[in-house]
Formats: structure tokens, sequence, C-alpha cells
């Protein structure tokens, strides 16, 4: 028995022939975070090698990752003004709304997904609308939040991306859009989402961490597996096309679970905490560069057909190379 492994794992051809994990570039997202201002290029200190991009200078990055062959993008905007109603989050002339404009123009090809969120918007930090006891009102929020989900899409936002975790959120989002005769935009919903350390290096970059108290009332507990389970189901039946796990290195066995209870794409985060570990590893030569490949590769293994990564350029990089091998 033991020689039979043996014998497919002989040569690289062989290996090559009997792999039964692929990655590729048609599968990832790469998270793009947008700024005020002009010809801004903003190095982030918790995030090397990602940055902070103003509207004016988002299309360089889009004809880099064209290069690439990367497809699909998901924006985050970092507002100026911030206050108790995320106003700045629905706005016409948003930030993400122009930069969504701004993409589709000049670059029509890219499929454009917006979180959709309140967190950096709003002035407390929260995602959400707060009552005068504050704690998050859920019914207002996703009022909200179905408004900024239309401000995208009427922007020209491709597909949406909910994470605040309110409940109701997709029904109401769904509903919103259908009335206002877009029914074919998809809604990908960060279904299961955990209350994680790993978003740290995220919320310098959206500068979105909370002022008081924590995301524990409306995230997941990690300790948790059944019930991401009823998450997702949940928003399955509200009407979600694409469901979420996030993050995804410490929650392989959340996106597997998906996959065997659910006939529906999974896509995955594999989020600031995890990129900036890893790629923090490779520069100071603790770790080869390979294990970026190895770590997202688990991530597709453990099911997921869709991979929002800060590596997707490393990963185009290495894909492009071995093409040409
Ligand atoms: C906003 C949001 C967060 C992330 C994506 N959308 C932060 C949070 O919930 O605190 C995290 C992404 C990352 O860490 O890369 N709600």
């Amino acid at each position: 028995m033991k020689e039979r492994l043996r014998r497919l794992r002989k040569s690289e051809a062989i290996r090559d022939l009997v792999r039964e994990t692929r990655l590729h570039i048609d599968e990832l997202v790469y998270p793009v975070f947008i700024v005020e201002g002009e010809n801004q290029r903003q190095k982030m200190d918790a995030m090397p090698g990602i940055y902070r991009f103003s509207v004016d200078t988002i299309g360089e990055e889009m004809d880099e990752i064209t290069k690439l062959g990367i497809n699909h993008i998901m924006i985050f905007g970092v507002p100026n003004h911030k206050d108790c109603f995320a106003s700045e989050a629905y706005s016409k002339d948003g930030i993400v709304q122009r930069a969504v404009r701004e993409i589709k123009k000049t670059h029509p090809h890219i499929n454009v997904i917006t979180d959709v969120c309140m967190c950096q918007y709003t002035d407390h930090g929260h995602c959400g609308i707060l009552t005068d006891s504050g704690v998050v009102d859920n019914d207002k929020t996703i009022e909200y939040i179905a408004k900024i989900a239309l401000s995208h899409v009427e922007a020209g936002a491709d597909m949406v991306a909910p994470s605040d975790m309110m409940d109701g959120r997709i029904a109401k989002i769904r509903e919103v859009l259908n009335e206002n005769g877009y029914q074919s935009t998809p809604i990908m919903a960060y279904s299961a989402k955990y209350a994680s350390n790993f978003y740290g290096p995220f919320r310098e970059a959206a500068e979105s961490a909370p002022a008081f108290g924590d995301r524990k009332t409306y995230q997941m507990d990690p300790a948790n597996s059944d019930e991401a389970m009823r998450e997702c189901r949940i928003d399955i039946e509200e009407g979600a096309d694409i469901i979420m796990v996030k993050p995804a290195l410490s929650y392989l066995d959340i996106i597997r679970r998906a996959r065997d209870n659910f006939n529906m794409p999974i896509a995955a985060y594999n989020v600031s905490g995890e990129y900036s570990m890893i790629k923090n590893a490779v520069l100071s030569g603790l770790m080869k560069e390979e294990v970026i490949f190895e770590s997202v590769l688990s991530i597709k293994r453990a099911g997921a057909n869709i991979i929002i990564t800060y590596f997707a350029k490393d990963i185009a990089r290495k894909l492009l190379e071995d093409m040409s091998n």
C-alpha cells in the first residue's frame, strides 16, 4: 500500500497529475481601501504591501491587477466625515460611490463588490445606529444598511457584501434592491462572521475600531460552530446568493461544514491579521514565501469557492510564474 502512495509522488509530473486542489485567479477577490484626497498612495505599517488609494490614483492599481489577471475587487471606504447616522456611507458622492463610478468607467471589466457596513462611517465605530443606552438598534440599522447597499448599486457596484451581521439585513437589502429594479444584483452575505482579533490591522487601515465596547453582541463567538450553520441557513433563506465565512485560517472547519451542508457558493475572507502575520514572517525571513501559497490553498481545500485575500497579487504573480515555467 505504501509503495502505491510513493509511486504517485515519484516525479513532479505525476504529482501534478494527481493534485487535488488548485488555485485559480478567477476565484480570488482583492480588497481595496479608498481614502479621501488626491494623489494618495498611503502605506500601512500594519499591512506591508497594502496601500490606501484616493479616487484619482485607483486607476493605476486597477491597471496593475489587470496585468496580473485579477478581475474581482472588494471596496472599503475610509471617509473623512463620520457621524451617528453614517451619512457618508449612503451619500451619492460618498467615497465608495465615487470610487465605484470611476472604476466602472475606466476598467469596466473589473467586477466590483462593495463592503456594506457602517463602522467606518459612524463616529463611535459600531456597525449600526445606537439607541440612547448605547446598544445597536438592529431594526433601525437594517433600514440604513439597505440604503447603503442601494447607493452602491446605483453607483455601479456589481455585487454587495453586507458585513454588519444585523438580523434580517439580507431580506431587507433584497427587498430594497428589487423595488428599485436591481433584481439581478447578487448579495454576498458575511454569514458566519466571528468577533475576531484577526481584524486588528484592518481596523487601523479602515480607521474603524469601536470607540467603546466590542462587537460581541453582533459578531459570533469563536467557540461556536453549530451557530455558524444557523447563521448561514438564515441568510440563504433570506436570499443570500453567496455565503461567507470570516476569518478563514482559524475557521477552516467552519468553511468545510458550510461546504458539506449547503449547496451554495462559499466565500472565505482571509482577513488582515492573517495577512499581516504571514507577510511579516516572510519579510523577516522566518518562513519562505511559499507559505503564502500554502495557506491560501488550505482555504480552497477546506471548501471555499471564493477567497477574499490581500495576497491576491502575490498569488497571481506565482500563478503567472508557474505558467511560464
Ligand atoms: C466591517 C468589516 C471588518 C472587516 C471587513 N469588514 C472589520 C470588523 O468587523 O471589525 C475585517 C476585514 C479584515 O480584517 O481584513 N464591518
